[in-house]
Protein backbone atom coordinates (compact mmCIF):
# COMPACT_ATOMS: atom_id res chain seq x y z
CA UNK A 1 0.00 0.00 0.00
CA UNK A 2 1.06 3.37 -0.73
CA UNK A 3 1.55 6.50 2.10
CA UNK A 4 -1.26 8.76 2.81
CA UNK A 5 0.84 11.63 0.57
CA UNK A 6 2.00 9.57 -1.63
CA UNK A 7 -2.00 9.15 -2.28
CA UNK A 8 -2.65 12.95 -2.44
CA UNK A 9 0.27 13.37 -4.37
CA UNK A 10 -0.85 11.00 -7.35
CA UNK A 11 -4.29 12.60 -7.17
CA UNK A 12 -2.48 16.04 -7.43
CA UNK A 13 0.08 15.34 -10.06
CA UNK A 14 -2.91 13.83 -12.21
CA UNK A 15 -4.29 17.27 -12.15
CA UNK A 16 -0.74 19.01 -13.15
CA UNK A 17 -0.68 17.06 -15.67
CA UNK A 18 -3.73 17.38 -17.70
CA UNK A 19 -2.70 21.02 -17.30
CA UNK A 20 0.40 19.97 -19.72
CA UNK A 21 3.05 20.49 -16.34
CA UNK A 22 4.61 17.05 -14.51
CA UNK A 23 3.37 15.28 -12.88
CA UNK A 24 5.87 14.89 -9.77
CA UNK A 25 5.22 18.81 -9.18
CA UNK A 26 1.99 17.39 -7.55
CA UNK A 27 4.14 15.81 -4.82
CA UNK A 28 2.21 16.58 -1.27
CA UNK A 29 3.84 16.94 2.31
CA UNK A 30 2.07 17.17 5.66
CA UNK A 31 1.21 20.99 6.20
CA UNK A 32 3.69 22.69 7.77
CA UNK A 33 1.19 24.96 9.21
CA UNK A 34 -1.53 23.11 10.74
CA UNK A 35 -3.03 25.43 11.85
CA UNK A 36 -3.94 26.21 8.19
CA UNK A 37 -4.08 22.79 6.23
CA UNK A 38 -3.52 19.36 6.54
CA UNK A 39 -1.53 19.18 3.78
CA UNK A 40 0.11 21.08 1.03
CA UNK A 41 1.95 21.49 -2.14
CA UNK A 42 3.57 23.68 -3.58
CA UNK A 43 4.92 22.57 -6.97
CA UNK A 44 2.75 25.58 -8.48
CA UNK A 45 5.42 27.54 -8.10
CA UNK A 46 7.53 25.38 -9.55
CA UNK A 47 5.73 24.45 -12.57
CA UNK A 48 4.75 28.38 -13.30
CA UNK A 49 9.00 29.21 -13.33
CA UNK A 50 9.16 26.69 -16.07
CA UNK A 51 6.69 27.36 -17.77
CA UNK A 52 7.03 30.86 -17.55
CA UNK A 53 3.67 31.57 -15.90
CA UNK A 54 2.54 33.16 -13.11
CA UNK A 55 2.85 30.80 -10.12
CA UNK A 56 -1.34 31.78 -8.58
CA UNK A 57 -2.41 31.57 -12.24
CA UNK A 58 -1.30 27.74 -12.52
CA UNK A 59 -2.64 26.89 -8.85
CA UNK A 60 -5.79 28.21 -9.85
CA UNK A 61 -5.91 25.70 -12.72
CA UNK A 62 -5.09 22.77 -11.00
CA UNK A 63 -7.61 23.45 -8.01
CA UNK A 64 -10.19 24.39 -10.30
CA UNK A 65 -10.04 20.63 -11.62
CA UNK A 66 -9.63 19.35 -8.11
CA UNK A 67 -12.79 21.27 -6.32
CA UNK A 68 -15.32 18.35 -7.05
CA UNK A 69 -12.69 15.45 -5.97
CA UNK A 70 -14.06 13.22 -3.19
CA UNK A 71 -10.78 13.19 -0.96
CA UNK A 72 -10.97 17.05 -0.01
CA UNK A 73 -12.89 18.19 2.43
CA UNK A 74 -11.09 21.63 1.46
CA UNK A 75 -8.79 22.40 -1.08
CA UNK A 76 -7.64 26.15 -1.91
CA UNK A 77 -4.65 28.71 -2.87
CA UNK A 78 -2.42 30.47 -0.32
CA UNK A 79 0.01 33.49 -0.75
CA UNK A 80 2.11 33.28 -3.96
CA UNK A 81 0.41 29.56 -4.92
CA UNK A 82 0.97 26.72 -2.23
CA UNK A 83 -1.71 24.84 -2.39
CA UNK A 84 -3.63 23.82 1.12
CA UNK A 85 -5.42 20.43 1.44
CA UNK A 86 -7.78 19.38 3.91
CA UNK A 87 -9.12 15.89 3.34
CA UNK A 88 -12.62 14.28 4.60
CA UNK A 89 -12.68 11.82 7.53
CA UNK A 90 -14.14 9.31 5.39
CA UNK A 91 -11.10 9.28 3.46
CA UNK A 92 -8.37 9.19 6.58
CA UNK A 93 -10.43 6.61 7.62
CA UNK A 94 -10.28 4.79 4.59
CA UNK A 95 -6.42 5.17 5.02
CA UNK A 96 -6.33 4.01 8.32
CA UNK A 97 -8.24 1.62 7.81
CA UNK A 98 -5.99 -0.25 5.53
CA UNK A 99 -2.65 0.86 7.47
CA UNK A 100 -4.43 -0.83 10.03
CA UNK A 101 -4.73 -3.99 8.22
CA UNK A 102 -0.89 -3.89 7.08
CA UNK A 103 1.91 -5.17 8.99
CA UNK A 104 4.35 -2.62 7.73
CA UNK A 105 1.47 0.14 8.48
CA UNK A 106 1.76 1.91 4.81
CA UNK A 107 4.96 1.59 4.68
CA UNK A 108 6.27 -0.36 1.40
CA UNK A 109 9.65 -2.22 0.92
CA UNK A 110 10.85 -0.60 -2.11
CA UNK A 111 14.59 -0.48 -1.79
CA UNK A 112 16.42 -2.31 -4.18
CA UNK A 113 20.05 -3.70 -4.08
CA UNK A 114 22.96 -3.35 -0.96
CA UNK A 115 23.09 -0.42 1.12
CA UNK A 116 26.69 -0.90 3.10
CA UNK A 117 27.00 0.75 6.55
CA UNK A 118 29.81 1.52 8.54
CA UNK A 119 29.06 2.45 11.88
CA UNK A 120 32.10 0.65 14.41
CA UNK A 121 35.32 1.49 14.09
CA UNK A 122 36.59 0.45 17.43
CA UNK A 123 40.23 0.01 17.76
CA UNK A 124 41.09 -3.48 19.25
CA UNK A 125 43.51 -3.95 22.23
CA UNK A 126 41.74 -0.72 23.38
CA UNK A 127 38.69 -1.07 25.73
CA UNK A 128 35.63 0.69 24.20
CA UNK A 129 34.59 3.66 25.79
CA UNK A 130 31.98 6.64 25.17
CA UNK A 131 33.70 7.94 22.03
CA UNK A 132 31.84 4.67 20.25
CA UNK A 133 28.84 5.60 21.68
CA UNK A 134 27.16 7.81 18.40
CA UNK A 135 28.35 5.73 15.97
CA UNK A 136 27.00 2.42 16.67
CA UNK A 137 23.66 4.49 18.08
CA UNK A 138 23.69 5.88 14.91
CA UNK A 139 24.44 3.35 12.91
CA UNK A 140 22.11 0.68 13.97
CA UNK A 141 19.16 3.13 13.90
CA UNK A 142 20.37 3.78 9.83
CA UNK A 143 20.37 -0.43 9.56
CA UNK A 144 17.29 -1.15 10.72
CA UNK A 145 15.66 1.74 8.65
CA UNK A 146 17.89 1.06 5.68
CA UNK A 147 16.50 -3.37 6.08
CA UNK A 148 13.16 -1.92 6.85
CA UNK A 149 12.38 -0.40 3.56
CA UNK A 150 13.34 -3.07 1.63
CA UNK A 151 17.19 -2.80 0.93
CA UNK A 152 19.97 -5.39 1.87
CA UNK A 153 21.46 -3.78 4.77
CA UNK A 154 25.23 -4.73 5.69
CA UNK A 155 26.01 -3.19 9.04
CA UNK A 156 30.03 -3.51 9.26
CA UNK A 157 31.53 -3.19 12.30
CA UNK A 158 35.06 -2.47 10.38
CA UNK A 159 37.86 -2.87 13.33
CA UNK A 160 40.65 -0.73 13.55
CA UNK A 161 43.33 -2.92 13.34
CA UNK A 162 46.09 -2.36 11.32
CA UNK A 163 47.08 0.91 12.52
CA UNK A 164 50.46 2.15 14.21
CA UNK A 165 48.96 1.62 17.86
CA UNK A 166 49.27 -2.16 17.41
CA UNK A 167 52.78 -2.22 16.32
CA UNK A 168 53.21 0.17 19.72
CA UNK A 169 51.77 -2.57 22.00
CA UNK A 170 53.04 -5.64 20.33
CA UNK A 171 56.79 -4.12 20.28
CA UNK A 172 55.96 -3.38 23.88
CA UNK A 173 55.19 -7.19 24.64
CA UNK A 174 57.78 -8.02 22.69
CA UNK A 175 60.07 -6.71 23.58
CA UNK A 176 59.74 -6.52 27.54
CA UNK A 177 59.73 -10.57 26.95
CA UNK A 178 56.20 -10.95 27.93
CA UNK A 179 54.70 -12.25 24.52
CA UNK A 180 54.66 -15.96 25.98
CA UNK A 181 52.63 -14.73 28.40
CA UNK A 182 50.27 -13.00 26.42
CA UNK A 183 50.19 -15.55 23.83
CA UNK A 184 49.24 -18.17 25.94
CA UNK A 185 45.44 -16.43 27.27
CA UNK A 186 43.51 -19.13 26.80
CA UNK A 187 40.34 -17.14 24.51
CA UNK A 188 37.80 -19.46 25.73
CA UNK A 189 38.33 -18.11 29.35
CA UNK A 190 36.65 -15.09 29.91
CA UNK A 191 38.52 -14.07 33.20
CA UNK A 192 42.01 -14.77 31.06
CA UNK A 193 40.73 -12.23 28.46
CA UNK A 194 39.35 -10.08 30.79
CA UNK A 195 42.74 -9.80 32.15
CA UNK A 196 44.73 -9.36 29.04
CA UNK A 197 42.21 -6.35 28.26
CA UNK A 198 42.72 -4.60 31.55
CA UNK A 199 46.86 -4.87 30.66
CA UNK A 200 46.28 -3.80 27.43
CA UNK A 201 44.35 -0.68 28.67
CA UNK A 202 46.81 -0.01 31.49
CA UNK A 203 49.63 -0.62 28.96
CA UNK A 204 48.37 1.40 26.30
CA UNK A 205 48.87 5.09 27.60
CA UNK A 206 51.94 4.87 29.05
CA UNK A 207 53.40 3.23 25.84
CA UNK A 208 51.82 6.05 23.89
CA UNK A 209 53.16 8.62 25.76
CA UNK A 210 56.53 6.75 25.56
CA UNK A 211 56.43 6.77 21.69
CA UNK A 212 55.36 10.49 22.02
CA UNK A 213 58.64 11.21 24.08
CA UNK A 214 60.93 9.47 22.61
CA UNK A 215 61.91 9.23 19.28
CA UNK A 216 63.66 5.35 19.38
CA UNK A 217 60.61 3.90 20.79
CA UNK A 218 58.60 5.39 18.24
CA UNK A 219 60.71 4.16 15.48
CA UNK A 220 60.38 0.83 17.37
CA UNK A 221 56.32 0.89 17.16
CA UNK A 222 56.82 2.39 13.69
CA UNK A 223 58.86 -0.89 12.93
CA UNK A 224 56.18 -3.23 14.77
CA UNK A 225 53.54 -2.13 12.70
CA UNK A 226 55.46 -2.58 9.42
CA UNK A 227 56.47 -6.26 11.06
CA UNK A 228 52.32 -6.87 11.69
CA UNK A 229 51.73 -5.71 8.22
CA UNK A 230 54.21 -8.17 6.49
CA UNK A 231 52.69 -11.09 8.64
CA UNK A 232 56.25 -11.21 10.28
CA UNK A 233 55.34 -14.61 12.70
CA UNK A 234 56.18 -13.63 15.78
CA UNK A 235 54.54 -9.94 15.63
CA UNK A 236 51.43 -11.55 13.46
CA UNK A 237 50.12 -14.15 15.55
CA UNK A 238 50.39 -11.56 18.76
CA UNK A 239 47.98 -9.28 16.68
CA UNK A 240 46.01 -12.16 15.93
CA UNK A 241 45.72 -13.38 19.77
CA UNK A 242 45.18 -9.44 20.51
CA UNK A 243 42.03 -9.74 18.12
CA UNK A 244 40.47 -12.20 19.38
CA UNK A 245 40.59 -11.08 22.68
CA UNK A 246 39.38 -8.09 21.82
CA UNK A 247 36.52 -8.80 19.66
CA UNK A 248 34.67 -10.85 22.65
CA UNK A 249 35.36 -7.63 24.10
CA UNK A 250 33.26 -5.63 21.50
CA UNK A 251 31.02 -8.22 21.18
CA UNK A 252 30.03 -8.04 24.73
CA UNK A 253 29.62 -4.23 24.63
CA UNK A 254 28.00 -3.94 21.43
CA UNK A 255 25.22 -6.90 22.99
CA UNK A 256 24.39 -4.77 25.91
CA UNK A 257 23.57 -1.53 23.40
CA UNK A 258 21.67 -4.02 21.27
CA UNK A 259 23.94 -3.19 18.63
CA UNK A 260 24.45 -5.98 15.75
CA UNK A 261 26.61 -5.97 12.75
CA UNK A 262 26.26 -8.55 10.01
CA UNK A 263 30.01 -8.26 9.44
CA UNK A 264 33.02 -8.46 11.71
CA UNK A 265 35.57 -7.26 8.98
CA UNK A 266 38.96 -4.68 10.10
CA UNK A 267 41.10 -2.85 8.15
CA UNK A 268 43.50 -5.85 7.91
CA UNK A 269 40.99 -8.07 5.55
CA UNK A 270 41.81 -5.58 2.92
CA UNK A 271 45.72 -6.01 3.14
CA UNK A 272 45.88 -8.50 0.45
CA UNK A 273 44.07 -5.54 -1.86
CA UNK A 274 46.20 -2.67 -1.03
CA UNK A 275 49.44 -3.74 -3.69
CA UNK A 276 47.10 -4.46 -6.77
CA UNK A 277 44.86 -1.42 -5.71
CA UNK A 278 48.15 0.57 -5.50
CA UNK A 279 49.12 -1.01 -8.79
CA UNK A 280 46.37 0.21 -10.49
CA UNK A 281 46.34 3.79 -9.88
CA UNK A 282 50.60 4.03 -10.58
CA UNK A 283 49.30 2.71 -13.98
CA UNK A 284 46.24 4.96 -14.08
CA UNK A 285 48.73 7.77 -13.59
CA UNK A 286 46.86 8.67 -10.24
CA UNK A 287 49.54 7.51 -7.55
CA UNK A 288 53.03 8.78 -7.63
CA UNK A 289 56.26 8.51 -5.68
CA UNK A 290 56.61 11.65 -3.55
CA UNK A 291 59.87 11.73 -1.47
CA UNK A 292 59.57 8.00 -0.88
CA UNK A 293 56.39 7.46 0.09
CA UNK A 294 53.63 6.68 -2.45
CA UNK A 295 50.53 9.47 -2.79
CA UNK A 296 47.51 10.32 -4.51
CA UNK A 297 46.69 14.17 -4.91
CA UNK A 298 43.65 14.55 -4.67
CA UNK A 299 43.15 18.75 -4.74
CA UNK A 300 40.98 19.80 -7.48
CA UNK A 301 40.06 23.02 -9.28
CA UNK A 302 38.06 25.51 -7.18
CA UNK A 303 39.07 23.79 -3.82
CA UNK A 304 38.39 26.73 -1.12
CA UNK A 305 40.38 24.83 1.36
CA UNK A 306 43.59 23.02 1.12
CA UNK A 307 43.36 19.71 0.17
CA UNK A 308 46.51 17.34 0.83
CA UNK A 309 47.22 14.46 -0.97
CA UNK A 310 45.95 11.22 0.23
CA UNK A 311 49.09 9.16 1.47
CA UNK A 312 49.15 5.11 0.34
CA UNK A 313 52.22 4.14 2.25
CA UNK A 314 54.53 6.16 4.12
CA UNK A 315 58.55 6.07 3.64
CA UNK A 316 58.70 3.28 5.99
CA UNK A 317 56.21 1.00 3.95
CA UNK A 318 53.49 1.07 6.05
CA UNK A 319 50.06 1.74 5.00
CA UNK A 320 47.82 4.53 6.09
CA UNK A 321 44.00 4.81 7.56
CA UNK A 322 43.19 6.02 4.12
CA UNK A 323 44.93 2.96 2.73
CA UNK A 324 42.76 0.69 3.98
CA UNK A 325 39.68 2.60 3.98
CA UNK A 326 40.27 2.55 0.17
CA UNK A 327 41.07 -0.83 -0.17
CA UNK A 328 37.68 -1.28 1.95
CA UNK A 329 36.18 0.14 -0.98
CA UNK A 330 37.42 -2.30 -3.23
CA UNK A 331 36.48 -5.06 -1.35
CA UNK A 332 33.20 -4.16 -0.56
CA UNK A 333 32.03 -3.19 -4.38
CA UNK A 334 33.69 -6.71 -5.21
CA UNK A 335 31.56 -8.74 -2.57
CA UNK A 336 28.31 -6.99 -2.47
CA UNK A 337 28.33 -4.29 -5.66
CA UNK A 338 26.41 -2.07 -3.21
CA UNK A 339 24.54 1.29 -4.39
CA UNK A 340 25.55 2.73 -1.58
CA UNK A 341 28.01 3.21 1.29
CA UNK A 342 27.60 5.28 4.23
CA UNK A 343 29.73 5.85 7.00
CA UNK A 344 28.68 6.94 10.14
CA UNK A 345 31.88 8.55 11.53
CA UNK A 346 33.11 11.38 13.59
CA UNK A 347 32.12 14.58 11.80
CA UNK A 348 36.06 15.65 12.24
CA UNK A 349 37.40 12.78 10.13
CA UNK A 350 35.28 14.79 7.37
CA UNK A 351 38.92 15.52 5.66
CA UNK A 352 39.50 12.00 5.76
CA UNK A 353 36.57 11.06 3.97
CA UNK A 354 37.39 13.44 0.80
CA UNK A 355 40.49 12.18 0.03
CA UNK A 356 39.49 8.60 0.04
CA UNK A 357 35.98 9.27 -1.80
CA UNK A 358 38.23 11.70 -4.68
CA UNK A 359 40.65 8.92 -4.74
CA UNK A 360 37.86 6.16 -5.70
CA UNK A 361 36.31 8.37 -8.05
CA UNK A 362 39.15 9.23 -9.43
CA UNK A 363 40.52 5.98 -9.56
CA UNK A 364 36.79 4.88 -10.77
CA UNK A 365 37.02 2.10 -7.85
CA UNK A 366 32.98 2.60 -7.63
CA UNK A 367 30.85 3.17 -10.51
CA UNK A 368 29.18 6.50 -11.40
CA UNK A 369 25.69 5.95 -9.94
CA UNK A 370 26.95 4.26 -6.48
CA UNK A 371 26.99 6.82 -3.25
CA UNK A 372 29.68 7.24 -1.22
CA UNK A 373 28.32 8.93 2.07
CA UNK A 374 30.09 10.44 5.18
CA UNK A 375 27.49 10.80 7.63
CA UNK A 376 29.50 12.84 10.04
CA UNK A 377 28.44 13.29 13.46
CA UNK A 378 29.29 16.01 16.62
CA UNK A 379 30.77 15.41 19.77
CA UNK A 380 28.97 14.23 22.93
CA UNK A 381 30.11 17.02 25.61
CA UNK A 382 29.51 16.71 29.16
CA UNK A 383 27.62 19.62 31.00
CA UNK A 384 31.04 21.84 30.65
CA UNK A 385 30.69 21.74 26.95
CA UNK A 386 33.39 19.60 26.36
CA UNK A 387 33.95 16.21 25.45
CA UNK A 388 32.28 14.16 27.37
CA UNK A 389 35.09 12.49 30.42
CA UNK A 390 35.09 10.72 33.70
CA UNK A 391 35.22 12.46 37.13
CA UNK A 392 38.89 12.41 37.00
CA UNK A 393 39.29 13.53 33.36
CA UNK A 394 40.00 10.41 32.09
CA UNK A 395 37.95 8.89 28.79
CA UNK A 396 35.32 6.86 30.17
CA UNK A 397 35.04 3.16 29.45
CA UNK A 398 31.29 2.42 27.42
CA UNK A 399 30.27 -0.81 30.53
CA UNK A 400 31.15 2.13 33.11
CA UNK A 401 28.68 4.75 31.16
CA UNK A 402 26.30 1.89 30.86
CA UNK A 403 26.10 0.85 34.72
CA UNK A 404 25.71 4.65 35.28
CA UNK A 405 22.92 4.61 32.99
CA UNK A 406 21.37 1.80 34.71
CA UNK A 407 21.68 3.26 38.14
CA UNK A 408 19.85 6.35 36.75
CA UNK A 409 16.88 4.37 35.31
CA UNK A 410 16.45 1.93 38.21
CA UNK A 411 16.10 5.37 40.89
CA UNK A 412 13.55 6.75 38.08
CA UNK A 413 11.49 3.99 37.99
CA UNK A 414 11.41 3.81 41.79
CA UNK A 415 10.51 7.94 41.76
CA UNK A 416 7.71 7.12 39.39
CA UNK A 417 6.71 4.64 41.22
CA UNK A 418 6.97 1.96 38.29
CA UNK A 419 7.90 -1.27 37.96
CA UNK A 420 7.80 -1.53 41.54
CA UNK A 421 5.41 -4.78 41.56
CA UNK A 422 7.76 -6.93 39.28
CA UNK A 423 9.71 -10.13 40.29
CA UNK A 424 13.28 -8.61 40.37
CA UNK A 425 14.65 -10.07 36.98
CA UNK A 426 11.51 -7.90 35.10
CA UNK A 427 12.15 -4.90 36.82
CA UNK A 428 16.13 -5.29 36.17
CA UNK A 429 15.22 -5.65 32.54
CA UNK A 430 12.69 -2.89 32.43
CA UNK A 431 15.64 -0.60 33.83
CA UNK A 432 17.70 -1.95 31.80
CA UNK A 433 15.50 -0.85 28.65
CA UNK A 434 14.77 2.33 30.39
CA UNK A 435 18.70 3.20 30.30
CA UNK A 436 19.05 2.31 26.80
CA UNK A 437 16.21 4.10 25.65
CA UNK A 438 17.48 7.16 27.74
CA UNK A 439 21.28 6.75 25.99
CA UNK A 440 19.71 6.39 22.54
CA UNK A 441 16.65 8.41 21.49
CA UNK A 442 18.85 11.22 24.06
CA UNK A 443 21.72 11.05 21.14
CA UNK A 444 18.99 10.21 18.21
CA UNK A 445 17.19 12.94 18.74
CA UNK A 446 19.85 15.83 17.90
CA UNK A 447 20.73 16.34 14.40
CA UNK A 448 23.69 14.30 13.45
CA UNK A 449 26.06 16.52 12.57
CA UNK A 450 25.23 18.60 16.02
CA UNK A 451 26.75 18.29 19.18
CA UNK A 452 25.08 17.53 22.01
CA UNK A 453 25.35 17.64 26.01
CA UNK A 454 25.06 14.32 27.60
CA UNK A 455 22.97 14.91 30.51
CA UNK A 456 21.91 11.56 32.37
CA UNK A 457 19.53 13.52 34.98
CA UNK A 458 17.67 14.76 32.16
CA UNK A 459 18.34 12.23 29.60
CA UNK A 460 16.56 9.39 32.18
CA UNK A 461 13.91 12.06 32.81
CA UNK A 462 9.79 10.36 32.43
CA UNK A 463 9.02 14.04 31.02
CA UNK A 464 9.74 16.31 28.47
CA UNK A 465 11.45 14.60 25.08
CA UNK A 466 13.36 11.63 26.25
CA UNK A 467 13.38 7.98 25.36
CA UNK A 468 11.99 7.55 28.94
CA UNK A 469 8.85 9.37 28.19
CA UNK A 470 7.99 7.42 24.98
CA UNK A 471 8.27 4.18 26.20
CA UNK A 472 5.93 5.05 29.20
CA UNK A 473 3.72 6.46 26.72
CA UNK A 474 3.76 3.11 24.68
CA UNK A 475 3.36 1.29 27.73
CA UNK A 476 0.60 3.28 28.72
CA UNK A 477 -1.28 2.24 25.73
CA UNK A 478 -0.26 -1.39 25.84
CA UNK A 479 -2.04 -1.54 28.79
CA UNK A 480 -5.02 0.03 28.20
CA UNK A 481 -5.13 -2.40 25.57
CA UNK A 482 -5.03 -5.05 27.55
CA UNK A 483 -7.26 -3.74 29.99
CA UNK A 484 -10.04 -3.07 27.20
CA UNK A 485 -9.60 -6.67 26.74
CA UNK A 486 -9.71 -8.20 30.39
CA UNK A 487 -13.22 -5.84 30.50
CA UNK A 488 -14.32 -7.21 27.44
CA UNK A 489 -14.85 -3.74 26.18
CA UNK A 490 -14.95 -5.58 22.33
CA UNK A 491 -11.91 -5.40 19.70
CA UNK A 492 -10.59 -2.78 17.56
CA UNK A 493 -13.15 -2.41 15.40
CA UNK A 494 -13.69 -0.05 12.33
CA UNK A 495 -11.93 3.08 12.61
CA UNK A 496 -14.46 6.32 12.00
CA UNK A 497 -12.53 9.62 12.28
CA UNK A 498 -14.37 12.44 13.95
CA UNK A 499 -13.63 15.88 15.36
CA UNK A 500 -12.10 14.20 18.57
CA UNK A 501 -9.57 12.43 17.06
CA UNK A 502 -8.63 13.89 13.96
CA UNK A 503 -5.20 14.73 15.03
CA UNK A 504 -4.20 11.57 16.60
CA UNK A 505 -5.46 10.04 13.00
CA UNK A 506 -3.88 12.72 10.80
CA UNK A 507 -0.53 12.16 12.55
CA UNK A 508 -0.22 8.39 12.76
CA UNK A 509 -1.08 9.21 8.64
CA UNK A 510 2.47 10.79 8.42
CA UNK A 511 4.13 7.58 10.13
CA UNK A 512 6.12 7.21 6.51
CA UNK A 513 6.84 10.36 5.84
CA UNK A 514 9.18 10.26 8.76
CA UNK A 515 10.71 7.27 7.90
CA UNK A 516 11.72 8.36 4.88
CA UNK A 517 13.01 11.83 5.75
CA UNK A 518 15.39 9.46 8.20
CA UNK A 519 16.20 7.76 5.33
CA UNK A 520 16.97 10.17 3.04
CA UNK A 521 18.88 12.17 5.14
CA UNK A 522 20.69 9.46 7.32
CA UNK A 523 18.97 11.44 9.57
CA UNK A 524 16.75 9.21 12.81
CA UNK A 525 16.16 12.32 14.51
CA UNK A 526 12.95 12.95 11.99
CA UNK A 527 11.77 9.42 13.57
CA UNK A 528 12.73 11.06 16.93
CA UNK A 529 10.29 14.39 16.31
CA UNK A 530 7.85 12.28 15.26
CA UNK A 531 7.73 10.08 17.89
CA UNK A 532 7.42 12.89 20.13
CA UNK A 533 4.49 14.57 18.35
CA UNK A 534 2.81 11.17 18.29
CA UNK A 535 3.34 10.72 22.50
CA UNK A 536 2.02 14.32 23.19
CA UNK A 537 -0.82 13.94 20.81
CA UNK A 538 -1.72 10.79 21.96
CA UNK A 539 -1.49 12.10 25.38
CA UNK A 540 -3.97 14.69 24.62
CA UNK A 541 -6.65 12.64 22.69
CA UNK A 542 -6.34 10.32 25.68
CA UNK A 543 -7.76 13.60 28.25
CA UNK A 544 -10.05 14.74 25.77
CA UNK A 545 -11.90 11.43 24.70
CA UNK A 546 -13.08 8.44 26.67
CA UNK A 547 -12.03 5.28 25.35
CA UNK A 548 -13.09 2.38 27.67
CA UNK A 549 -15.76 4.31 28.89
CA UNK A 550 -17.25 5.35 25.67
CA UNK A 551 -21.19 3.91 26.03
CA UNK A 552 -21.53 3.75 22.15
CA UNK A 553 -19.71 0.56 20.84
CA UNK A 554 -18.79 1.60 17.63
CA UNK A 555 -17.19 4.54 18.93
CA UNK A 556 -15.19 2.65 21.73
CA UNK A 557 -14.04 0.09 19.04
CA UNK A 558 -13.01 2.69 16.25
CA UNK A 559 -10.95 4.26 19.24
CA UNK A 560 -9.48 1.42 21.05
CA UNK A 561 -8.86 0.81 17.09
CA UNK A 562 -6.68 3.99 16.84
CA UNK A 563 -5.48 3.34 20.25
CA UNK A 564 -4.12 -0.21 19.09
CA UNK A 565 -2.55 1.55 15.24
CA UNK A 566 -0.41 4.20 17.83
CA UNK A 567 0.32 1.49 20.02
CA UNK A 568 2.01 -0.37 16.75
CA UNK A 569 3.09 2.89 15.03
CA UNK A 570 5.23 3.22 18.38
CA UNK A 571 6.47 -0.39 18.28
CA UNK A 572 7.49 0.04 14.94
CA UNK A 573 9.08 3.24 15.37
CA UNK A 574 11.49 2.73 18.44
CA UNK A 575 12.55 -0.66 16.68
CA UNK A 576 13.86 1.71 13.63
CA UNK A 577 15.30 4.02 16.76
CA UNK A 578 17.09 0.40 18.20
CA UNK A 579 15.05 0.87 21.38
CA UNK A 580 13.48 -1.92 22.65
CA UNK A 581 9.65 -1.57 24.26
CA UNK A 582 8.97 -3.35 27.49
CA UNK A 583 5.74 -5.25 27.94
CA UNK A 584 4.39 -3.01 30.60
CA UNK A 585 6.07 -0.79 33.75
N1 LIG B 1 38.98 3.20 13.72
C1 LIG B 1 38.63 4.53 13.33
C2 LIG B 1 38.91 5.48 14.48
O1 LIG B 1 39.12 5.04 15.58
C3 LIG B 1 37.20 4.67 12.92
C4 LIG B 1 36.83 3.89 11.71
C5 LIG B 1 35.64 4.46 10.98
N2 LIG B 1 35.34 3.78 9.75
C6 LIG B 1 36.06 3.91 8.65
N3 LIG B 1 35.73 3.21 7.60
N4 LIG B 1 37.07 4.73 8.57
O2 LIG B 1 38.91 6.68 14.26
Amino acid sequence: MLPLAHRLGIIIGEAFESCGLPAEMGRVTVSDRPDLAQFQCNGAMAAAKKAGKNPRAVAEEIVVRLQTRPEFSKIEIAGPGFININITDAYLSGYLKEAAADDRLGIPATGKGTIVLDYGGPNIAKPMHVGHLRTAIIGESLRRIVAFLGYRALGDVHMGDWGTHMGMIISEYIDTGRADAVMQTDITDGAEVAALMDDLSALYPVVAAACKENEARRARALEATVQIQNREPAHYALWEKMRQASIIGMRANYALLDVHFDLWKGEADVHDLIAPMVEDLKKKGLAREDDGAVIVPVAQEGDKKEMPPLILYKRDGAVMYGTTDLATIVERMNLYSPEKIIYVVDQRQHLHFEQVFRAARLAALVPEGVELIHAGFGTMNGADGKPFKTRAGGVMRLEDMLNMAMEKARARLAEAELAQDMSAVEREDVARKVAIAAIKFGDLQNQRQADYVFDLDRLTSFEGKTGPYILYQAVRIKSLLRKAQEQGAGQPGILSVGDADRTLALALGAFPDSVRAAFNGQAPHHLCDYAFRLAQTFSSFYAACHILSEKDEALRRSRLALCDLTYRTFDRLLSLLGIALPERM
